[in-house]
């Protein structure tokens, strides 16, 4: 039996931002093996280089934190994949105000101007897809995490007012809300607490990251781009507006 994957995006452009690593990278290559053009978004130049390399698609060396260099994107794509994203943990006061900023830019304003950029396009043909990259953090909070559970907040907000305005165009908008994911930036944060309590990491993964997940295992990038796929893919059409947690059941207390 043939087990190559139907190329039901063939024909299709998919940006996606913050593609140069962990989730985004996966999406980049999920959505080339199903046969979408990707345009891959990042500021890691190198990296970012290397994925579009790999998925056959186009590199965008892009700050997201700049609404000028978002105006050089591509405005006529099908899919959009805002998923570029950071983490900085503090108490709020002693939160830096310009990094809270600078999270909001990225991870709220960003997804903001790419959608306002996309949407005419996508309407003038009467189908179009947005995946945002949210996090259990869109649902829950976090003690420390103010700039990034504040930005996952809105970026929820945002994905169902496109769901909305978007239904009548054939345009659908959902986030995507994983737990804890092996990527870089989580592994930045492993080591990080694991030094602060003087503990192994793997007792950091079991005891802090995992605390609230009944599956204790850490995702894997590849998990969530196939919930990505899936919301751009044949069989759902009419779902639009939700929060797919991909949480380990965290949110089921
Ligand atoms: N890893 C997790 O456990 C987890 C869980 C839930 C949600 N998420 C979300 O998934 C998304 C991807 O996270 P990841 O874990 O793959 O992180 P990662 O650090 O591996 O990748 C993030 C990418 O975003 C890029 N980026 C950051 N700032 C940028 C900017 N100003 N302009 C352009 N690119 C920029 C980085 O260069 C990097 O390539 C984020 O939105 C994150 O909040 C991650």
């Amino acid at each position: 039996m043939d087990s190559t994957p139907t190329p039901f995006l063939a024909g299709r452009t998919a940006l996606v931002t913050g593609a140069a690593s962990g989730i985004g990278r996966a999406c980049a290559l999920a959505f080339a093996a199903a046969g979408a053009h990707v345009h891959a978004v990042d500021l890691n130049a190198e990296a970012v280089k290397a994925v579009a390399a790999e998925a056959g698609g186009t590199a965008h060396v892009v700050d997201l934190s700049s609404a000028d260099a978002i105006e050089g994107l591509p405005a006529e794509v099908d899919i959009v994949v805002n998923n570029a994203g950071l983490q900085h943990v503090a108490p709020i006061e002693a939160f830096p105000p310009e990094r809270f900023a600078l999270i909001h830019r990225v991870m709220l304003e960003a997804p903001f101007r790419i959608v306002r950029r996309t949407l005419p396009a996508m309407y003038a043909q009467g189908w179009g897809r947005i995946v945002n990259i949210s996090s259990v953090h869109g649902l829950r909070a976090s003690a420390y995490k103010a700039a990034y559970v504040s930005a996952k907040h809105g970026l929820e907000g945002l994905s169902k007012v496109i769901a909305l305005e978007g239904a009548p165009h054939g345009v659908t908008s959902n986030c995507v809300n994983p737990g804890y994911v092996r990527t870089p930036l989580v592994e930045g944060q492993i080591a990080d607490q694991a030094r602060a309590h003087g503990v192994s990491e793997d007792e950091v993964v079991s005891r802090v990251l995992l605390e609230r997940s009944a599956i204790k295992r850490l995702l894997e990038p590849e998990e969530v781009a196939s919930a990505a796929l899936w919301l751009c893919g044949p069989g759902s059409d009419g779902v639009t507006g939700i929060s797919l947690p991909l949480d380990g059941g965290w949110t089921a207390h």
